[in-house]
């Protein structure tokens, strides 16, 4: 396919696409003025703070800092890609996808991939059968008994055993024809110091299939009988097997997912099989890595929520804390199942029983007590000193809480607890909203006069974009009055640079475009200047007043910078100082003759 059909394509359906009937059909939209509001759909909140200005074809949420235009939001609440999106959309409308030839590069692609999943489904069956079946596996199945795992869980997951021999499977899979280069590439041998030869790279392990959500087997975990290391093996990142996206379990536990409304991430794979063996079937887990934004929006498919159940160590602490703050923009609704004891799922569910682990996932704790319960563990809020530390660990999570009722009576918990003033802390959740923007990372101890001057001067950048975007003509004006580095929002920056360049070339401004080329924070940012309101003013006088304001701020450090080095020139004697004195006294005119209504 050209890539012009792809573009007419895109554009057929946007054309078609209402932003306000495709919002419409998700969340109740009221009219008020030229803009809609309904309650958001991407957080919890009662009053609504979610807007569509359905002519200029973007939302934006004023709770939840996010926007886009049309295909933006389905991708959003369908969890899908943009481009995913697009088609849904496409779908909707009958309009069909343009025809398009498979690249020879890409058959070879979906050739090799099939490849691959069939030597891997005849390697599930091989280990399985050498567990199940023969007299090499009787180790493993020892050891599983040990483990107390029945055999029907040994049949649900096809567990399986690798002998203890150097090239069983790469004999027997030699000898049925499969290529030693896709053995390979398999990850299931590894090559011989003399390169005619391989080894089975799983040796004397309990094998653990791990499949992709349609249960098409990926790659394989193998787990030591003893205390070796490494205690387990896994199958090497191959064109399959990626840790970044694959959940274990996952082929199993996605319609319970869907059904319970949430999920549960455990850290091992023995948690995983142990607490669906327990009957609580919405379980997956992340396969020895960190839990990422990837796995995140895999789950968040089926269901809103995730509960993390990892091993209650510090290790398993430190991981939950990790993983709390990889979802936390996700909008993911979380809560941690906390294991007494520094008992992982698995052992607590052998030693306790289904029933008392069934318990604990009741006991959920909400994220942001989890991690107020953590902090406090772990700083020593008995100093001033650690005072402040706890409730800077808190003030992300507490002003990421949207229900004003909750956020209050934690507010409160947290002055009780840390035996300080309600007042500062309310002050503190003020500081940090006011500057959050664009990202939560921001510092934000800093003076609360110089955030909110900060604040006006994104705003004053947001009408000047807004204006913009709909006459274009008003750039060169811009371009007089602020050089592109004044601009100090990096958001605001881009879509400057955007505008600039779609002039230059004639190019016509519109959402997809944007979406496309812009980051996602500068995409965000844009959606919300044309969302906003104007404070009742005209457009143009709005637009007049801002780009003043920020013509001013530019002057201001002209001014100061100036006044700096004619003060070092007098100091040293230099007599550039006159010209300097000179800048000043201009910039200074300008500055008293600029009228801000
Ligand atoms: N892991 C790994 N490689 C290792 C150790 C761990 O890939 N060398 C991964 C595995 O996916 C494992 C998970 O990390 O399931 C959790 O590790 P750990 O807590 O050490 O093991 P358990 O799950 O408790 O394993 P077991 O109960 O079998 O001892
Ligand atoms: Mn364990």
């Amino acid at each position: 396919m050209r890539n012009e059909d792809m573009d007419e394509f895109v554009e057929r359906v946007r054309s078609q696409s209402d932003i306000l009937t495709v919002v419409s059909a998700y969340v109740p939209m009221k009219k008020k003025g030229n803009r809609y509001w309904g309650c958001c759909p991407f957080h919890q909140e009662k009053t609504p703070s979610f807007s569509v200005v359905p002519d200029k074809g973007f939302f934006y949420c004023f709770g939840c800092h996010v926007g886009g235009n049309v295909f933006k939001f389905l991708s959003l609440v369908e969890n899908v890609s943009y481009f995913e999106a697009i088609k849904l959309q496409a779908e909707k409308l009958h309009i069909p996808l343009p025809e398009r030839q498979k690249t020879p590069q890409e058959i070879q692609r979906d050739r090799k991939l099939s490849e691959l999943r069939k030597v891997n489904e005849m390697a599930r069956d091989f280990f399985h059968n050498c567990l199940t079946m023969t007299r090499y596996g009787e180790a493993g199945k020892a050891y599983l008994a040990g483990r107390g795992i029945p055999d029907e869980t040994i049949e649900e997951f096809r567990l399986g055993f690798a002998p203890n021999a150097w090239d069983k499977l790469a004999t027997a899979f030699l000898r049925r024809g499969v290529d030693k280069e896709l053995l390979l590439e398999a990850g299931l041998v590894s090559p011989g110091k003399d390169s005619s030869r391989v080894y089975d790279k799983f040796r004397n392990r309990v094998i653990i299939p791990i499949a992709d959500e349609r249960g098409r087997v990926v790659g394989f975990g193998g787990r030591v009988l003893d205390d070796g290391t490494p205690k387990y093996l896994n199958t090497q990142e191959t064109l399959l097997f990626n840790k970044r996206r694959l959940l274990f379990g996952m082929d199993r536990a996605h319609r319970a997912i869907q059904q319970m409304g949430y999920a549960i991430v455990v850290e091992g794979y023995m948690d995983a099989i142990s607490v669906f063996g327990a009957g609580v079937r919405n379980v997956v887990a992340s396969l020895g890595t960190a839990f990422t934004v990837e796995h995140c929006r895999k789950l968040l498919r089926y269901a809103p929520r995730i509960y993390f159940c990892y091993d209650s160590d510090e290790a398993g602490q430190a991981a939950t804390m990790r993983a709390l703050s990889i979802v936390r923009e996700t909008g993911a609704e979380v809560h941690v199942i906390v294991v007494p004891d520094g008992k992982d799922p698995d052992e607590y569910i052998r030693k306790h029983g289904a029933k008392a682990f069934e318990a604990l996932v009741k006991k959920a704790m909400p994220l942001v007590e989890y991690r107020l319960q953590y902090v406090l563990g772990h700083t020593a809020y008995d100093t001033l000193e650690g005072k402040v530390r706890a409730l800077h660990e808190m003030i992300p999570v507490l002003s990421g809480i949207r229900d004003a009722a909750e956020l209050l009576e934690y507010r409160k918990k947290l002055a009780r607890v840390l035996m300080l003033d309600e007042g500062i802390v309310a002050s503190e959740i003020g500081h940090y909203a006011g500057s959050r923007d664009p990202g939560p990372q921001v510092q934000t101890r800093g003076r609360p006069a110089a955030a909110s001057q900060d604040n006006a001067l994104r705003r004053a950048g947001r009408i000047v974009i807004r204006t913009a975007w709909q006459d274009v003509s008003v750039l060169a004006h811009v371009r007089a009055m602020l050089p592109l580095d004044s601009i100090h929002d990096e958001a605001q920056r881009e879509i400057m640079e955007f505008l600039f360049s779609c002039q230059e070339q004639g190019k016509p401004l519109d959402d997809v475009a944007a979406t496309e080329s812009l980051s996602e924070a500068a995409a965000t940012e844009l959606s919300r200047a044309m969302v906003e309101t104007l404070g009742g003013r005209e457009e143009a006088e709005a637009y007049h007043d801002s780009i003043h304001v920020l013509r001013k701020a530019y002057l201001n450090t002209l001014y100061m910078q100036h006044s700096r080095k004619a003060e070092e020139y007098l100091r040293s004697g230099n007599p550039g100082y006159r010209e300097e004195l000179a800048e000043v006294q201009k910039i200074k005119e300008e500055m008293d003759g600029l009228q801000i209504g």
